[in-house]
């Protein structure tokens, strides 16, 4: 198992824009409070340090989310998955691969399959070779399918797999019933009793209704704490959960 506290791979960032304007916007408040401080009284240059201190904050926390806090709550949450090892499973826009080496980590005979449009936009230095070189240097390789795809339109029959996995990357699909399209297909590849955990932000409250609308089981929603928040708590991530019932509990034929 790859200990999350000490992964050697390069995982990029995540949004490097959004990462590069909260830290322009911090070095600019930075710069308006020190020369406020000299030409302004000090209850007018007060709301300048304050701006300061707000991007300053939400850079650090970005930062870390995407460095380290993100790998972190992973390990947890997969951790509290329990895996037998043995499972075959799916990671729906996986990036340079920061959980799916997570989950290859947990199997023994079992493989893991991740798709994305590499997208360098949501992820710095996005590829195919990158994943694959993360999954070499975490040792996991063996373990490890990668497949360009979009999610809305998978490439794979149904119930191909025992576990679906997807990290920050629904939410960057828009509109919002494409969105519900990569979950209908998340869906259809799940076999009878297997499980779909996402990690998103913005519209996971649909995703849970559209999975109940698709009959999954035990669908729940849990918002993740600060080690998973992209710069403040209005942009946490939320866990969502859910299971696919075997035909004995009103499942597919
Ligand atoms: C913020 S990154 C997260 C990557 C990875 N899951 C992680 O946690 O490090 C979002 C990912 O979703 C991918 N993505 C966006 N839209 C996609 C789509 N329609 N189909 C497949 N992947 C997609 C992007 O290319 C990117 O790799």
């Amino acid at each position: 198992m790859i200990n999350g506290a000490m992964r050697r791979g390069n995982y990029g960032y995540d949004a490097p824009y959004v990462l590069i304007l909260f830290a322009s916007l911090t070095v600019l408040s930075g710069l308006g409070t020190a020369i406020a401080w000299r030409l302004l009284p000090a209850h007018a240059a007060r709301p300048f340090a304050l701006y300061f201190v707000l991007f300053l904050v939400n850079t650090g926390s970005f930062f870390y989310t995407t460095r380290r806090g993100k790998f972190l709550e992973w390990e947890r949450i997969l951790d509290r998955m329990r895996l037998r090892g043995d499972e075959v499973a799916l990671d729906m826009g996986c990036g340079r691969g920061a959980v799916l080496t997570a989950v290859a980590g947990r199997l023994t005979t079992g493989r893991v399959m991740g798709v994305d449009i590499w997208s360098t936009t949501d992820q710095s230095g996005n590829a195919k070779d990158a994943v694959l070189r993360n999954a070499a240097i975490e040792g996991v390789d063996d373990r490890v399918r990668i497949a360009t795809a979009d999610m809305r339109t998978l490439p794979f029959p149904d119930a191909t797999f025992d576990l679906v996995v997807s990290s920050l990357a629904i939410h960057n699909i828009r509109p919002l019933r494409d969105r519900k399209r990569a979950i209908d297909e998340g869906f259809r590849v799940t076999k009878p009793g297997g499980r779909i955990v996402i990690a998103d932000i913005r519209a996971t409250a649909a995703y849970a209704a559209e999975l109940r609308e698709l009959g999954a089981l035990n669908v729940q929603r849990q918002r993740l704490g600060w080690r998973f928040w992209w710069g403040n708590p209005m942009a946490a991530t939320t866990l969502l959960t859910a299971s696919k019932p075997r035909r004995e509990e009103g499942g597919p034929e």
